[in-house]
């Protein structure tokens, strides 16, 4: 079964997370598929928009835990840094539809994503410190920017999830819904944006991003080194082999 389902219809590409059994939790071939989606979505004037989506009870637990214990595998040529760069700098419409848990970076990636909805269940975390790691896909950057600094050190050094509400009220979604909803509310506004002049489109959203596009890279490529660096140490080193003997993280040591 594959891991990342790809559908396109009516201008609009769909790319469902589809590895159940592991909560969706991203594998480097997952990056590489998605970054491969996205590209040839770039390059195809038939697609308009992108959806990316998860299930009713869960988005994503993050990073494969397993790959976090190939250090080499995060460096600033890996697939999780194709894909993070791939989607900052895609010039379409991307769509999120998040329910459940979405962890890591199946939260930090939705602050590349133009509209995200969430359904009511949907819990955003980015428990980094608590693994001994640092953040990443410029959430150091864009977090603070987004609900200021107090609640980014929350949700960054504390890494205390945001439930729906709370994430709507701090501008992370757009619209919460009810789980059921929340991929029919994605694609109904896919729709509605593939309709409109796709210059137009392209052109506001190029113009939203224009002045922050060289510091997202550049701080992008800066935690990816540290993040490197701290796979290597000591405290990340002890909590991920925890989770891979089967105990989850305790996160109320952070
Ligand atoms: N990497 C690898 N495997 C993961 C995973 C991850 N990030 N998250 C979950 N899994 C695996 C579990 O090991 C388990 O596998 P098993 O059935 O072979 O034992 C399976 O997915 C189901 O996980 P489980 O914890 O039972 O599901 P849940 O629905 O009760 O909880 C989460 C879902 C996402 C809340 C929980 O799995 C979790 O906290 N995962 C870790 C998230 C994390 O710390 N990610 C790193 C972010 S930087």
């Amino acid at each position: 079964m594959n891991d990342v389902l790809i559908h396109a219809e009516n201008a609009v590409l769909t790319l469902t997370l589809n590895r159940e059994s592991k909560r969706n939790a991203f594998t480097p071939e997952m990056y590489t598929c998605l970054t491969d989606a996205l590209k040839q979505a770039q390059n195809n004037d038939e697609i308009r928009v992108v959806i990316l989506q998860g299930q009713e009870t869960f988005f994503s637990a993050g990073n494969d835990i397993a790959d976090f214990l190939n250090p080499e595998g995060f460096g600033l040529h890996s697939p999780v840094m194709a894909f993070l760069q791939t989607l900052a700098s895609f010039t379409k419409p991307v769509l999120a539809s998040v329910c459940g848990p979405a962890v890591g970076i199946g939260s930090s990636l939705l602050l590349h994503c133009d509209l995200v909805v969430a359904g009511d269940n949907a819990a955003f975390s980015l428990p980094f410190v608590n693994l001994g790691l640092c953040p990443e896909a410029a959430s150091s950057l864009l977090l603070p920017q987004l609900m200021g600094y107090h609640r980014a050190a929350e949700a960054l050094l504390l890494g205390e999830p945001f439930m729906a509400e709370a994430a709507l009220e701090v501008g992370w979604v757009n619209k919460v819904v009810v789980p059921s909803q929340a991929n029919l509310v994605a694609k109904r506004w896919a729709d509605k944006l593939a309709a409109k002049p796709v210059s137009a489109v392209m052109q506001t959203k190029a113009l939203m991003k224009s002045s922050s596009a060289q510091g997202v890279k550049e701080v992008m490529q800066h935690e990816a080194s540290v993040f490197a660096r701290m796979l290597t140490e000591g405290p990340a080193k002890e909590a991920l082999s925890a989770f891979m003997a089967h105990r989850k993280p305790d996160f109320s040591k952070a």
